[in-house]
């Protein structure tokens, strides 16, 4: 059955009371300031809610969103919440999260037209092409793309890592970490790439031993 606004406008308001009930100063708390200590860079895709995920209530977790959670260093957009999160609200983990079954990547490896969206996939293409031919081993469409996947949330952990935000929250002695993540559709659980970030100087050295670990499932 159709889910029309009016329905969700019910739903909303439902939610709204279940939370007074449950805490009474829950929204009086959340308007005068926001203090998450997490920011969340995910795929665009319905089924990755970065809040139900981690279990997080509103006001915990900071989120950008995009189609295959790409990371571009001329995106101002991303970039702008990137800032924001670290310099202001002074987040203490930045995650990078992708999922398998992501169909911005598997149209990216596949080289699927869709439209406009093929030019941002471009950025998940280059990261194909980079490892295309350790990539190509992998015969089973559905593994490469996994593979695929992983590849390129370790690539946007490199990507935020040399961003001038967190170089320059790192030079000043902030402490703030970039984590890359996995988010599997068909059991709900998350799976850590052993990407992890805290200092400037780390970058390259943890991009290339987890570009390894997923090479070496291939
Ligand atoms: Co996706």
């Amino acid at each position: 059955m159709a889910i029309s606004l009016k329905d969700l406008l019910a739903r909303n308001a439902e939610w709204s009371a279940n939370a007074r009930t449950r805490d009474p100063a829950f929204f009086s708390r959340l308007v005068s300031q926001q203090n998450p200590e997490f920011m969340w860079i995910g795929c665009s895709d319905s089924r990755v809610p970065a809040n139900e995920i981690i279990g997080l209530a509103p006001g915990e977790v900071f989120v950008h969103r995009n189609v295959a959670n790409v990371v571009v260093h001329t995106d101002l957009n991303c970039l702008s919440a990137l800032q924001y999160a670290v310099d202001v609200l002074k987040v203490r983990h930045v995650l990078i999260v992708g999922h398998y079954g992501c169909g911005g990547v598997t149209a990216a490896m596949r080289d699927m037209r869709l439209g406009l969206v093929d030019n941002w996939l471009r950025h998940v293409q280059d990261v194909r092409d980079k490892y295309r031919q350790r990539l190509m081993a992998q015969a089973d469409l559905d593994l490469r793309a996994d593979r695929l996947c992983e590849l390129n949330v370790v690539e946007q952990v490199l990507n935020v890592s040399e961003t001038t935000v967190l170089r320059d929250a790192w030079a000043r002695g902030q402490e703030v970490s970039v984590n890359g993540w996995m988010y599997s559709l068909a059991d709900g659980l998350v799976r850590e790439l052993g990407a992890e970030v805290g200092r400037e100087s780390e970058a390259k050295d943890v991009y290339e031993a987890s570009v390894q670990a997923v090479l070496q499932k291939i």
